[in-house]
């Protein structure tokens, strides 16, 4: 039963601003999706993995010995699992950056990595189950769970880790000049 549809190995949309709850999907209508090879555009890298051997994947050991991420811990994010929930949710979803890459592998259940394009409008990242992605340095960007409530998430990083979030605006900070220099000014 069923038609078979081929769905994308990752999707992501243009965010409609239009509602309330960070939760639901926020598509337009009708949707308008995002390709790879635009998000790659603004800096931003995703791979599917096999998420039920993370532990012995050698792709994934190839991803981070070539990227340099020797630190990883493990993040689940539901009421009953994170201390301070609400406040964490809450920050989560506050327009940030970070010096370094965000870098984010979906264990197991699912969310919401919302990233600003070149025009500043919102891409909503919908991460699942054997999603990886990378958001580069300097990008703004926020998270949310989705109507799931639950993620569990691999943070990885290059050497120690450094979490603190710079929220917008903060143009002048040197990682922001350094994005928006590599990624949204034109080159011609
Ligand atoms: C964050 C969590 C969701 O750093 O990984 O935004
Ligand atoms: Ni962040």
């Amino acid at each position: 039963m069923g038609v078979e549809v081929n769905l994308p190995p990752m999707e992501a949309w243009y965010f409609d601003e239009l509602g309330e709850d960070q939760r639901l999907p926020h598509q337009t209508n009708p949707p308008q999706y995002v390709s790879l090879e635009k998000l790659a555009d603004i800096g931003v890298l995703y791979w599917k993995l096999d998420a039920d051997n993370f532990e012995t994947d050698p792709e994934l050991q190839k991803i981070r010995k070539t990227r340099g991420y020797n630190y990883k811990d493990m993040l689940t994010i539901c009421p009953e699992k994170l201390p301070n929930y609400h406040e964490k949710i809450k920050n989560f979803y506050e327009e940030h950056l970070h010096t370094d890459e965000e870098i984010r592998y979906c264990l197991e259940g699912s969310g919401y990595f919302d990233v600003r394009d070149k025009e500043d409008r919102w891409i909503r990242i919908w991460v699942k189950k054997g999603d990886m992605i990378i958001l580069p340095g300097g990008i703004y960007h926020r998270f949310t769970l989705d109507t799931n409530n639950y993620i569990n998430i691999l943070r990885l990083f290059q050497g120690e880790p450094v979490w603190t979030a710079y929220n917008r605006p903060c143009e002048e900070h040197p990682a922001r000049k350094m994005y928006v220099h590599q990624f949204t000014e034109q080159s011609c």
